[in-house]
């Protein structure tokens, strides 16, 4: 039997949540994708970088708003030289050559994680991808790129040390304020691919009451079907935040 809520059924029934305001994804699994084909690891980091454009124009159709894409960790320069540029160089073709397609359909880029480490060239092209799309609106598309959430929560304390900041002033928000994510609203819902259970440092502060989708699917495979799937399984959820809730009250995401 059919499910009753199929595809078309997608934000339309009154019990149902709403279409998630911010999806971030956990691209993982390029590499077993590859291997499992018997190609080069690198093969599949060049799949999961082409399926971005697929899931960034799924995610503008289901009426997502904000994006978030986990392209390279902070964690993932442990890996072998040769894999680490292939990686760096795949992604700095890839917002070479994909910015402007991007911009014709009015999505706005941006970028969280530290520039250091990245050649001056990758620096410029990120720099110029969000210069570029900077007063697009159809749909905020960040690429989180050298990112790690402990490294983010560190060069946020250091800041608010530098700053002066007395200790009776600290506040969630104002933690919030110091983070990469400044300006864009904490997830609703994280999805993270290849069949592992486990955050990675991904968002860790951003991410404290997100729901979590996990599925086997590997990232080059995990298409718009499944982004669907995975936005029908969050609206089926109930968000409490600690309180009692009640799945038609919430009104974080609306
Ligand atoms: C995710 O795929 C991409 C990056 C971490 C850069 P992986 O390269 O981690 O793929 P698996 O997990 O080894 O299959
Ligand atoms: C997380 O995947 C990082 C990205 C997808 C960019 P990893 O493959 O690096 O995570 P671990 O090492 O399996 O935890
Ligand atoms: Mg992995």
């Amino acid at each position: 039997m059919t499910s009753p809520q199929s595809e078309s059924t997608i934000n339309t029934r009154e019990a149902l949540r709403p279409v998630p305001k911010h999806v971030a994804m956990i691209m993982d699994g390029n590499g077993r994708w590859a291997t499992s084909r018997g190609l080069p690891r690198l093969s599949g980091h060049e799949a999961g970088t082409e399926n971005i454009r697929r899931i960034t124009t799924a995610a503008g159709e289901l009426g997502v708003r904000y994006l978030t894409l986990w392209a390279f960790s902070t964690e993932n320069w442990r890996r072998p030289r040769d894999e680490v540029d292939g990686i760096l160089q795949i992604l700095s073709h890839a917002i070479d050559f994909e910015t402007e397609a991007l911009h014709e359909r009015g999505a706005q880029l941006r970028h969280i994680g530290s520039l250091d480490g990245l050649s001056p060239e990758l620096q410029a092209s990120i720099r110029g991808a969000i210069d570029l799309t900077r007063n697009n609106d159809a749909i905020v598309l960040t690429l989180a790129f050298n990112y790690g959430g402990r490294a983010e929560l560190m060069q946020a304390i250091k800041q608010i040390v530098d700053d002066g900041i007395p200790s009776d002033q600290i506040t969630e928000d104002l933690i919030s304020h110091y983070l990469y994510t400044e300006d864009i609203p904490d997830p609703d819902l994280v999805i993270r691919t290849s069949g592992e259970f486990r955050t990675s440092n991904f968002l860790i502060w951003q991410a404290a009451y997100a729901e979590w989708h996990f599925t086997p699917v590997l990232w080059p495979d995990f298409g718009p079907d499944h982004l669907r799937q995975a936005i029908e399984d969050y609206q089926h959820r109930e968000r409490r935040f600690g309180g009692i809730g009640h799945r038609l009250h919430n009104t974080d995401s609306e």
